[in-house]
């Protein structure tokens, strides 16, 4: 195949090498690991596999070594096999490229907070932080007391994982947490007492927080979910806020077959009415937000940013317009940080 799809040359089979799985993968403690997740967990619990599945086959733009690792054999087989599937037929999307995207926008818009007057040293929070390796991965949170939030299985899983990494000589050089502190805090934040056990677990309420919120909002309810950012929100007359968050819209959700509740149409103006004073809406494709991985102005996601945000279905063809907002917002920075 050649070409172009996306903005990355296909001339080049190597950036969709065959399947090549670490021999860690195979050894009888990780192996007893993702058959207890295959068996066991729900569809919650499993999407942190799939996302980890997206960062490890496109390692050509998102540098995540453990990603193999943390997916799993059968969750990277399968992504593998779609993605084979999209480039026989030259599709225009392939299949994970949002993934890639929104881990990117995520990587720069947390670099930029960390960067700035206001987020130097702040904490990170990850609420749903599945098999995410930032701690593992960015330099920037060399300063940071870093936060992962998430059910008390996937923490453990996940746990058990590097453990067995750190025990073999797979990537040991990719084991060393780069932040300056990493705490797993066990909680189900459909549920009131998240805040409080984070509190416990040394987060610190005064001191400016960098909240990411990455592949979650979603599988909420809308009063769970308003709960959350409301929590988040009211942090804002504290200290230095700044949340990163990616939202659906409402024909996102409502697609047959969908799993995901919370949407929100306008988050840019959502978040101002909770407490922001700051917010920033990008969406797939956008400037600041395609890495050069969706330069196709005909591919789904250019083709609508040009239609207007008010309409739910596409002007030419009826399809739901289906979106995916990367949202940044924060407290006024003349409010006081710690
Ligand atoms: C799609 S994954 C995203 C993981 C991670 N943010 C990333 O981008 O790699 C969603 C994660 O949210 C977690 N999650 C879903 N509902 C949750 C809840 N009510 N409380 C805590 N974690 C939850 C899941 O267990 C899963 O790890």
């Amino acid at each position: 195949m050649s070409g172009e799809v996306n903005g990355l040359s296909t001339d080049d089979d190597s950036t969709w090498p065959e399947l090549k799985l670490p021999e860690l993968l195979y050894s009888d403690a990780v192996r007893q690991v993702h058959a207890t997740i295959e068996k066991e967990w729900g569809f919650l619990q499993r999407s942190s596999c799939q996302i980890a599945a997206g960062r490890a086959l496109w390692n050509h733009v998102i540098h995540d070594p453990l990603a193999n690792l943390l997916a799993g054999e059968s969750y990277l087989r399968n992504l593998h096999e779609k993605i084979k599937k999209d480039r026989l037929n030259n599709a225009r999307e392939i299949s994970g490229v949002v993934l890639a995207v929104r881990t990117l926008w995520f990587d720069s818009r947390l670099e930029e907070a960390l960067n700035s007057v206001n987020g130097r040293e702040a904490q990170v929070v990850l609420l749903g932080a599945g098999m995410d390796t930032r701690a593992y991965r960015l330099s920037c949170l060399k300063d940071s007391d870093v936060f992962e939030v998430d059910f008390p299985e996937v923490l453990q899983a996940k746990a058990t994982l590097l453990q067995a990494a750190k025990e073999s000589t797979y990537e040991h050089r990719q084991i060393m947490s780069k932040a300056k502190s990493l705490t797993r805090v066990a909680a189900d934040i459909r549920e009131n007492d998240w805040l409080e056990k984070l509190q416990t677990s040394g987060f610190l309420p005064e001191k400016s927080t960098v909240w990411i919120l990455e592949g979650i909002l979603y599988y909420l309810t809308q009063s769970q979910a308003m709960q959350v950012l409301t929590i988040i929100a009211d942090k804002c007359t504290l200290t230095h806020t700044a949340l990163l968050a990616d939202f659906m819209n409402k024909p996102s959700t409502t697609l047959s077959n969908s799993i995901f509740d919370f949407y929100s149409d306008w988050p840019d103006h959502l978040l101002p009415s909770i407490g922001f004073t700051h917010v920033k809406l990008s969406q797939i494709g956008d400037p600041d937000a395609h890495f050069g991985l969706l330069n196709d102005p005909l591919n789904l996601f250019n083709k609508l940013r040009s239609v207007p945000r008010s309409l739910q279905t596409h002007p030419d063809d009826g399809t739901p317009c289906c979106r995916l907002y990367l949202v940044e917002a924060s407290s006024s920075s003349d409010q006081k940080s710690a």
